[in-house]
């Protein structure tokens, strides 16, 4: 985006992982000077908070949400607090009448969500919500595709959602991850949501949801050479989680959100329509790949895609920060908000309905939509 005018004036709540990771906001903000200026850090942490403030030159520093807020100055606010927090802080910052974005999910129950939906239209705000990939070219490609019925009406998706969890590499993990594989926590947040995300983004809102869940090894050992390993943890959220979306007209999606995949070497998402099919997130492969029946008649094949499609070069170069930068595109170009509290109070509901139906034994039916835009379970002409 091209501006001229004064830059948002954004507050950093959290100074933690992904506030500072290299993938994560402050390292990769500078790519959005012309539009964000972070004027202050706030942290319950204090040390950390100032630290991290002297790094990256944050004027302010602040030791809660309460207290930034009302230190003045500010456009927004991005909260990177843990999951159990975003309701209550991001609560302070929409009374406050300030723009938000925040790390996923949006919040822990469907009365949270729309609490704060409710308070920034009230205030006329924005809220941006993480995860960011419906920004991402392979992502904004498949859905354009699958809505353009290239692969024709979609059928099924296959969609991987999960890692090996905070602290379960070789790499260190930099902060103390007890709090992800606890009860408010867990990786069908801090995963799954990710899954949810991308393919209700392509496909279009879920109406239906079957799950299994369960914990695997109740306790686990921090790996890796970082300053937690060899910490146990007691592992008191569902680690490991399967379930079936269902978009209804025979459509439905398989989405695993666990700390249980240490490698795999299928795609990320793969979406079978009834003339092709779409991947995403090929291991050592490209970021997008489609097979086409009747690629030249009679002859089906993949396509092979030219270098910008194929190319995720906006992971690399601005990671986390693009939530922010999205932000004032929203707020000062006037773009459309690409990752709005409607879909994320969707996907909450999809998290909510997994553990319902996971505990109850039953098929959930989902009562929240939001805007897709455009229609993709295509006909067949
Ligand atoms: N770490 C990652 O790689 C990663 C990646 C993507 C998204 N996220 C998301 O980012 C969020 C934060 O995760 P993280 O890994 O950075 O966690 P973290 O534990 O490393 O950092 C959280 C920070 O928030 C601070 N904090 C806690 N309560 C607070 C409060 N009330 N007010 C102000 N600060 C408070 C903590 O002191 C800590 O510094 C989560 O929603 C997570 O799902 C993390």
């Amino acid at each position: 985006m091209v501006h001229s005018g004064p830059p948002l004036r954004v507050g950093i709540l959290g100074a933690g992982g992904i506030a500072v990771a290299s993938y994560g906001v402050l390292p990769n903000l500078h790519h959005y000077s012309d539009t964000v200026e972070v004027v202050a850090l706030a942290d319950v942490d204090h040390l950390r908070a100032a630290a991290v403030a002297a790094e990256y030159g944050i004027p302010r520093v602040h030791r809660s949400i309460e207290d930034m807020v009302a230190g003045g100055g500010l456009d927004a606010v991005a909260n990177l607090t843990p999951i159990p927090l975003h309701h209550r802080t991001s609560k302070v910052v929409l009374e406050h009448g300030l723009h938000l974005v925040t790390e996923k999910p949006i919040a822990s129950t469907l009365a949270e969500a729309d609490e704060l939906i409710m308070l920034a239209e009230q205030h006329g705000v924005e809220i941006v919500c993480a995860p960011p990939d419906l920004l991402r070219e392979p992502f904004r490609k498949a859905r354009e595709l699958v809505a353009g019925g290239e692969i024709g009406r979609v059928a099924f998706a296959r969609v991987h959602s999960s890692h090996q969890g905070p602290g379960g590499g070789p790499s260190g993990w930099p902060s103390d991850p007890t709090w992800f594989y606890q009860r408010g926590s867990g990786p069908l947040l801090d995963m799954g949501v990710y899954g949810i995300h991308q393919i209700t983004g392509v496909l279009g809102p879920a109406r239906r949801v079957a799950a299994f869940s369960g914990i695997t090894d109740p306790v686990r050992t921090v790996r890796g050479d970082g300053p937690f390993a060899g910490l146990q943890i007691e592992v008191t959220a569902d680690d490991n989680t399967l379930f079936l979306l269902d978009f209804g007209d025979s459509a439905y999606a398989v989405v695993d959100g666990g700390y249980n995949l240490h490698a795999s070497r299928s795609p990320r998402v793969e979406i079978f329509g009834r003339r092709g099919v779409i991947n995403i997130g090929v291991p050592d492969g490209p970021e997008l790949e489609v097979f086409k029946t009747d690629l030249v008649p009679g002859v089906d094949g993949w396509v092979d895609p030219p270098r910008p499609i194929a190319a995720d070069s906006t992971r690399a170069a601005v990671g986390r920060a693009i939530i922010v930068g999205h932000l004032a595109d929203v707020v000062l170009g006037g773009a459309r908000n690409e990752l709005g509290a409607d879909h994320a109070r969707h996907a909450l509901e999809i998290m909510l309905a997994v553990e319902i139906s996971a505990r109850d034994n039953r098929i959930v039916e989902l009562g929240t939509t939001f805007d897709h835009g455009s229609s993709t379970r295509q006909e067949l002409p």
